[in-house]
């Protein structure tokens, strides 16, 4: 298999899980993102093969694909925040449109795949009523948004012109324990908390649906084993997102959190202006449900649960692989 981002936050959890399944990964990054991050945490680079690979440079990409010869591709490597593609539009849209151009050609070039999963999200949605089906159109006011709508237009006219074995997966929010990401809430709410500091929220009223990242990830796997079975059915957008319930606003996740940290830590406004984001952004996950099989198994209370116990063990000093790896080890046994 070739993940590509595996040094992120998703990426790792991944390569971890990947790991436990037995699977022969290459992973192809361009650097570790973040410092601290749980890619070095958690040595998760230990058991596979790593590529370092800008995914603008075309020749490298062919070069690393050509190599790997993988049967699945999961293509996660992007710019993943909105805030920083308001400050580096042109950057974020030539590493998520044309990487994902140069990562589709290239497997294209050696020969096709079994099966290839384009990660976006679920705000490559053009603004409108929701929850999203995976048929609403496509849009994105910020830079970010509209690049990951890109990459769905990328992916479905790989698809359709060469007959790719192809499917797309939007998630929403995703959290979980090890995520070093900027201007994110996970991150910026542990950080403040572990460092005694009252805990500032920039859009505190903005509704998201929130979730482990262990269930997209789940989503993921089960969507590449379908595509492999049988492409001609499950080829395709999908969207994986919480249940209803687990939409909720930033201000009541960071509460909650603060909660099961314990302390007397106060959540404030961030002064100053922030750039727009949307306010109530929310997915229909019912394909997945349907034809999948797909459900969350962890839903928010348990998500909050395993963040606050994996910081816990980061503060202590515990051994971060063995950590992570044991909660992947909980999940499974909640499906
Ligand atoms: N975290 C979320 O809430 C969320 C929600 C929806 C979608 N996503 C999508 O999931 C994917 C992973 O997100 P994440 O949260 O793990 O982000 P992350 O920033 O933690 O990881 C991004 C990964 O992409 C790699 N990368 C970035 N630019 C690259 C380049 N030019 N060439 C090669 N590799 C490059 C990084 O090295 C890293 O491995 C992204 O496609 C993101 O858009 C994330």
């Amino acid at each position: 298999m070739l993940l590509t981002g595996h040094t992120g936050f998703k990426g790792t959890w991944l390569t971890l899980w990947l790991e436990r399944l037995g699977a022969r990964v290459t992973g192809l990054s361009d650097e570790v993102p973040t410092s601290p991050s749980l890619h070095d945490l958690a040595q998760a680079g230990a058991g596979i093969e790593q590529v370092t690979a800008d995914v603008r440079d075309r020749a490298a990409v062919r070069a690393a694909v050509a190599a790997a010869s993988p049967s699945v591709v999961l293509h996660m490597a992007a710019q993943p925040l909105v805030r920083r593609s308001y400050e580096e539009p042109e950057e974020t849209f030539a590493i998520n449109v044309q990487g994902t151009v140069n990562v589709l050609d290239a497997v294209r070039e050696a020969g096709g795949a079994d099966a290839i999963i384009v990660v976006t999200s679920d705000k490559c949605y053009a603004p409108g009523p929701d929850p999203h089906p995976e048929d609403d159109p496509l849009g994105g006011e910020d830079p970010y948004s509209a690049s990951k709508a890109a990459a769905e237009l990328v992916a479905a006219a790989y698809r359709s012109s060469f007959g790719l074995p192809l499917a797309s997966a939007r998630a929403g929010n995703v959290i979980g324990g090890g995520d070093w990401g900027s201007a994110r809430l996970v991150p910026d709410v542990m950080c403040a908390l572990m460092a005694g500091e009252d805990v500032e929220l920039r859009n505190a009223a903005a509704i998201r649906p929130w979730q482990h990242v262990l269930n997209p990830l789940a989503g993921y796997l089960a969507l590449a084993e379908a595509v492999v079975r049988d492409p001609g059915t499950y080829a395709g957008p999908w969207n994986f997102g919480p249940s209803p319930d687990d939409e909720l606003p930033v201000q009541t996740v960071a509460e909650r959190l603060a909660e099961l940290w314990g302390g007397d830590a106060r959540i404030v406004a961030q002064p100053g202006e922030h750039p727009p984001e949307s306010g109530v952004l929310r997915i229909d996950s019912a394909k997945a449900r349907e034809q999948l099989g797909w459900r969350p198994a962890w839903d928010l209370d348990a998500a909050l649960r395993a963040i606050v116990d994996w910081y816990r063990a980061y503060e202590r000093g515990d051994d971060l692989r063995a950590v992570t790896l044991a909660q992947i080890d909980a999940y499974e046994a909640a499906r």
